[in-house]
């Protein structure tokens, strides 16, 4: 049987990570985790509590609760992706909103939320065989993957994706406010103190402002080959 590695794939929001990942882990057989979803989940959680808005963070209190939040990822076959739980409840659809995404990056930049979901994500990826994507994946997560990729496009490119994706949901939202959303996380997400999004060294750059999805797959697919048969 082939050898299972782990690649990791990080970038800046938008720039079709998850697509590309879930890709090339449905091609390989292998497990994929969207990383960004449970710090969407944490989020999501501390809207619902009262620990956040965008005009306060009670940030002590979500720590303090941290442990009574359970995340899991439960495979929906008709969706044909692991949806996110939180404590049981199915929140995949609540955490992709733009409201979640005005307040995911300060909950990212808390050291003991992100001590809580790499634990999980490591226990998730322990047995390889599993493709990851979110911004500290290749850097904190697995820096020994076999593969880390570094995606990347330009923010207009990126805001009329996600543009696009929440109206076809049926989302009330302007180009402008998704194009600052993306704007205001590059920032945050790239200048946080704890595990910044850097491109780790060993990490291939893939910028798909130029590369078709199609080309983009053969290419991971490609280089995923090749990393197997080392
Ligand atoms: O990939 P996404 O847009 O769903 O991620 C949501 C937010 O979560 C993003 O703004 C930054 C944060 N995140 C992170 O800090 N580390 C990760 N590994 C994944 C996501």
């Amino acid at each position: 049987m082939d050898k299972k590695i782990t690649i990791a794939i990080d970038g800046f929001s938008s720039t079709g990570k998850s697509t590309l990942a879930k890709q090339v882990a449905a091609h390989l057989g292998y497990a994929y985790v969207d990383s960004g979803a449970m710090y969407r989940a944490i989020t999501l959680y501390a809207m619902e509590n009262g620990f956040i808005s965008p005009t306060h963070f009670d940030k002590q209190g979500l720590i303090k609760n941290l442990p009574d939040i359970k995340l899991d990822f439960r495979f929906n076959p008709d969706a044909g992706f692991a949806e996110m739980y939180i404590n049981g409840q199915n929140a995949e659809k609540k955490i992709r909103t733009l409201e979640v995404s005005s307040l995911v990056s300060h909950v990212a930049e808390v050291s003991e939320v992100r001590a809580k979901l790499v634990e999980q994500q490591q226990h998730m990826g322990e047995n390889k065989g599993v493709v990851m994507d979110g911004r500290d994946i290749g850097t904190v997560v697995f820096p020994n993957a076999e593969l880390k990729l570094f995606m990347t496009a330009s923010p207009e490119t990126r805001a009329q994706r996600r543009y696009d994706e929440l109206t076809q949901k049926g989302e009330a939202v302007t180009y402008e406010a998704v194009l600052k959303n993306v704007q205001d996380r590059d920032y945050i997400d790239s200048n946080r103190e704890d595990s910044p999004l850097i491109q780790a060294v060993d990490a291939i750059v893939i910028d798909n402002s130029t590369l078709s999805r199609q080309e983009q797959f053969e290419l991971v697919l490609g280089l995923a080959t090749e990393a197997i048969q080392l």
